[in-house]
């Protein structure tokens, strides 16, 4: 584990500065935020597990975040612990969950080239649909939707990919394992997402690759 400010100076710098860390110029790097459990921690597993992609399992608790890493490291997968101090730029945008006003810190790492991310968003952000009664929740994954849709017409020229997703219901402890879907599953379209070519989509809202409604 890296100290929180060591990791924040990286993550801070642009992906040739990372390269270097890593010491090749072909790793994809991915930074997971929230990633120490459930999807997030699916997500990691499903990525890293893919042919020259190094992931940061980030996390707000270095324990956490440690013990997730090896559990990862200890099947053979290409994963590193990191401290988020929430400064840092996302490509799995995990940790804005539960608390609307950590969707306004997010500030994308402006000199990547073709940059793909994903916020982790969910359909109770739709204008349209009405399922469930979390009014804070709810405005805070609708803001997260706008946000990524500046983001993604922002970039556009610049070859990035910005979606939002929904991983469906799944049983993670946000739900107290109430979900009826798997977290693996609900990873499924967030590692699409995450690893589209180039003429992949973007400023999209999908649930399991299916368009939701605004
Ligand atoms: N599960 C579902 O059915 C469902 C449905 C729709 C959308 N989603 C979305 O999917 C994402 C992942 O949820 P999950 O079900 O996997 O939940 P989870 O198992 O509770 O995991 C959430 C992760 O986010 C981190 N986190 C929570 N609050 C944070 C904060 N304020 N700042 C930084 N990190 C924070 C947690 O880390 P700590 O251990 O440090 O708290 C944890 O690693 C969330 O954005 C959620 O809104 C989930």
């Amino acid at each position: 584990m890296r100290s929180p400010h060591h990791t924040a100076a990286i993550c801070g710098s642009d992906l040739h500065n990372f390269h270097g860390v890593l010491g090749s110029a072909d790793v994809k790097i991915v930074l997971n935020t929230g990633a120490n459990q459930g999807i997030g921690f699916e997500i990691t597993k499903s990525l890293s597990s893919k042919p020259g992609y190094h992931v940061l399992l980030g996390s707000r608790d270095d324990h956490r975040g440690i013990k997730a890493a090896k559990d990862l490291k200890d099947q053979g997968l290409d994963v590193e612990p990191i401290s988020i101090d929430r400064t840092l730029y996302v490509l799995i945008n995990q940790h804005l969950c539960r608390r609307a006003h950590n969707r306004s810190l997010y500030s994308p790492p402006q000199r990547i080239p073709k940059a793909r991310t994903v916020f982790m968003s969910s359909i109770t952000g739709s204008l349209t649909h009405r399922p469930v009664d979390l009014p804070v929740y709810r405005s805070s994954n609708t803001a997260l939707n706008m946000l990524m849709l500046h983001y993604a017409f922002k970039f556009k020229d610049a070859g990035w990919k910005v979606n939002a997703r929904c991983p469906g219901y799944c049983a993670t402890n946000l739900n107290d394992f109430a979900g009826m879907d798997t977290p693996e599953n609900g990873a499924l379209n967030a590692v699409r997402l995450a690893t589209l070519g180039e003429y992949g989509e973007t400023g999209t809202f999908t649930s399991k690759e299916v368009v939701i409604a605004w």
